[in-house]
Formats: C-alpha cells, structure tokens, sequence
C-alpha cells in the first residue's frame, strides 16, 4: 500500500521504516528541509536503536522523502499525521500543526485516501479534523481514523514491529478507512499475532491518554509504596515482585526511585487533566500522581542531606543524565531539578551520562560534565544516580569506593543490593529499602 508520513519526528520516521519494513511504500514529509535532507542521505537526525540500519535498507525504494505533497498523496492509501503537539503553559496541547497538516492534505489531495492521526491528541480532535475537511469540501474523498502510537523512546522500532496492540479508531466500522487501516496492518498482524481493536474514533483517542496515564500513575504508586517501606522495614523489591506476581497487576512499571521523566508521561498527564477540566469530569486522581512524582525529586535532596550531612561545598557525582537509560533526551530529566537543587545547596557538581553529555553541556552550563563515570566519583564526597544505565550497575562496587572520597552512594534508580552495597562498607540510601549506614543495615521499624 502507499503511505504519505506528514512529520518525520520520532514517531513519524519509526512509523515510516516500520511500514516498509512490513513491505509498503513510504513517503516521508516534512517541513524541515534540512530533516529532509539528511533522511535523504539516510540519516536519522535522532537516535534510535536499528533505526538507521532499517532506514539505509529501505532509504530510495520502499521509502522516499518529498517536498511536494501534491505529488506524493497521488494514489496514496493513507496520510498520517504525525507532527508535534506542543504543550502550551496550561497543559493543553497546541493542535495548531495538525490542523495545518488536515488542511494541507484536503488541498492536495486528487485520489481518495484515509488521513490517520497518529500524534498523541486530545479527544475530538478528529471531529475537528473532520470539520475541517467538511469546510476545504473533501469529507467523503477523504475519510478519518485515529490510529494511536505506544512506542518508548529507546524501544520505538522493536515496539513498532512487535507492539502488544494496534489500536484504530473509526467513523464507520466497516467502512474505508477501517478496510485501509486493516490493510497497512495485516503484514503485522499476521508476523505478530498482535491483537487489533477496532473502536470508535474517540475511544481510540482516549485509549492513549489513559494508557500512559495508567503507567504513570502505576509509578506514582510504587513511589507511594515505598516511601511506607521505608518507614515499616519492608522492602520495596520484594514488595514489588509479590505484587507483580498477580496477573492482574503485572510485574512492569514497579520499579521504584526518583519517579518518571520523558517527554510523553509529563505532557500526557497535563493535557489529560486538562481535558477532563474542560469537560467537567474528575481526574483528580492524576493530580496526585503528578504531585507525588514531584516530591520524589525532593526527597532525593532529603537523602543526600541525610548521608553527607551539609550539602554546602561538597563535591557530589551524579551518573546519569538522560530520563531514561538508552536515549540522550533530557526532557522533564529528574536531573534537571537535582542538579540545579544540590547546587541551589552550594554544591559542587560533576556528572556523566553515557549518552546526553554533550547535550548536557548547554542544559547544565555551570556542572563539570565529565567523559566517564569513574572521572565523575574521583574524590568526590558522595555519588548520586539518576539513571539506571547498565553500564554503572557493571562497575565493581570496590572500585567506586575507592575512587569517592567517602564512601556514600544514594541511589535513585535502586541499582545495587542493600546487602552488597553494605558488605563494602558503604553508606547507601536508595528508595523503599533500608538505609545502609557505614554498611550496617538500618531497617526502619525493627532493631
Ligand atoms: C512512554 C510509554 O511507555 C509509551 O508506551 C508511549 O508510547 C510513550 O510514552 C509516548 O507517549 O510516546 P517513554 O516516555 O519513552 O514511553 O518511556 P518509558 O519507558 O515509559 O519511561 C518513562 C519514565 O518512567 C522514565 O523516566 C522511567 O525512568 C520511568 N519509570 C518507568 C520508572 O520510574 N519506573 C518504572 O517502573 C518504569
């Protein structure tokens, strides 16, 4: 089949290899002609695992970049539209390029086609969508469907070939764009098994808000959880296990630390609020999600104060920058309150990441960013991680302590065992299990 990708950011080029991959024909647009360019030369101007083998594969014949939109929706099956939707200050999202997408498409269009909004949108935003086609005179040549993405930054092309669901939303079951959307699928479907609903086009748009929301709040309450433990003696791991053990609950997204960062969680949960505002419906619920994930990047500060005492002209390591290990993003980075926070302190600051640090360079302009995670500990009054890299969990615990100043390590993404971490001496705080003082266990609660 033939498909126009309006917008090669991250979902619209991993939406547009994935496609041929699964062996249609891929046209990718958008209105940065340097993007272009470098896509051209097969060169994703972001970072994705596979994404660039998968792009050199198929760059110049199952897909091609285009300037001109004209051209490229002769014949097409479908366009989907995939720009970004900003958020504006009060949580809701700026819509203002997917309505220029709609309209670009119903002025272009000569050949019947499906538009599929595939950007993460409110709900009703495909009504808009189709007023907005009704008014350039084009509904009916062009039908609507909303097709949602679920892909993490990091794990995007492997959730692109291998999604847990395909979620497509319609005006008329049945109809064009369901037969078009179960068309571009079916090469999935029959590789996957993945199962594929068909809904509504506003339950589709909501399924989205309310997934990410769910995984955020599953976060949120983990966080809860083992704040507890940390008052009772429980610990959290173990905790976590026992509770992901019932099917109905699941063992994934029970990791506990400094909470979530990324540029979905934050912005999803912000326009969903904001939705259920403006429609009078209660979601207060994420109020408290959003709150709790706050506090989590204060109460790391707590646990620095609690192991060095006084912050004020210490030397502090921080591991990881990014908000998640695998990608180079920093966006709604835990680091970024942290570090500003432990120098608001008087801190000295020196930190590493395996993949943001360049980056990090101009977001942190007054942090010593170092090139690796042993120059970052040398000497250093205390260690600080933020993002569970692999790559630190392989370093020899005896070589940290060697290479600090003093042995302290507090941990935010609960990387090593209390018992290890203990048997070398150290004193280390991470989140919902003991504390380790001068490697002796503290268990809250019990002597
Ligand atoms: C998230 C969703 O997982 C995707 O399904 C969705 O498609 C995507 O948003 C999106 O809307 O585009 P992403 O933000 O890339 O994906 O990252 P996740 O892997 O979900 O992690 C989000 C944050 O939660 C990270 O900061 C991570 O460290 C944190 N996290 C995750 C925890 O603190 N604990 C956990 O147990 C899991």
């Amino acid at each position: 089949m033939k498909i126009v990708i309006i917008g090669c950011g991250h979902v619209g080029l991993v939406s547009a290899v994935g496609f041929a991959e699964l062996g249609h024909q891929v046209v990718g647009m958008d209105s940065d002609a340097q993007r272009i360019e470098l896509l051209r030369a097969g060169q994703p101007w972001f970072y994705e695992p596979d994404l660039a083998e998968l792009l050199e594969q198929h760059n110049g014949n199952r897909i091609t970049f285009a300037t001109d939109l004209k051209e490229a929706l002769v014949d097409a099956d479908a366009a989907f539209i995939c720009v970004a939707t900003p958020t504006r200050p009060d949580g809701r999202l700026n819509l203002v390029y997917v309505e220029q997408a709609t309209h670009n498409v119903a002025e272009s269009a000569t050949t019947p086609l499906v538009i599929v909004e595939k950007s993460t949108v409110p709900v009703h935003t495909s009504k808009r969508i189709i007023e907005v086609l009704e008014m350039d005179g084009k509904l009916g040549m062009i039908e609507v469907a909303s097709n949602p993405e679920f892909l993490r930054e990091g794990a995007a092309v492997r959730d692109t070939l291998d999604p847990d669901r395909i979620v497509i939303g319609v005006r008329t079951r049945g109809g064009t764009a369901e037969q078009v959307l179960r068309g571009i699928y079916a090469p999935l479907v029959e590789r996957t098994g993945a199962p594929l609903l068909v809904t509504d086009l506003e339950t589709a748009e909501l399924i989205k808000h309310a997934s990410n929301s769910f995984l955020a709040m599953k976060i949120s309450y983990i966080n809860s959880v083992a704040a507890v433990c940390e008052k009772t003696g429980a610990d959290i791991d173990e905790v976590a296990r026992g509770m992901g053990l019932d099917a109905r609950i699941g063992p994934h997204f029970l990791s506990a630390g400094v909470g979530y960062g990324g540029s979905c969680f934050p912005k999803d949960l912000a326009a969903f609020l904001a939705q259920a505002a403006d429609v009078g419906a209660d979601m207060s619920i994420l109020d408290a999600v959003r709150r709790i994930n706050r506090e989590q990047r204060d109460r790391i500060i707590d646990k620095v104060k609690q192991a060095v005492w006084n912050i004020d002209g210490k030397t502090i390591a921080v591991w990881g920058l990014a908000f998640k290990p695998g990608t180079d993003d920093l966006r709604e980075a835990p680091s970024l309150d942290v570090i500003p926070a432990l120098q608001a302190e008087g801190a000295h600051v020196r930190a590493f990441d395996p993949a943001a640090g360049q980056i990090a360079k101009s977001e942190f302009p007054t942090t010593d960013i170092v090139a690796d995670a042993m120059t970052a500990i040398e000497g250093a009054d205390a260690l600080v991680v933020l993002t569970e890299w692999r790559e630190f969990a392989a370093i020899d615990i005896q070589q940290v302590k060697d290479a600090l100043r003093r042995p302290i390590v507090i941990d935010g993404r609960n990387l090593w065992p209390v018992e290890a971490m203990a048997a070398a001496g150290f004193t280390y705080l991470s989140f919902g299990r003991p504390d380790v003082v001068a490697g002796q266990v503290k268990r809250a609660g019990r002597n």
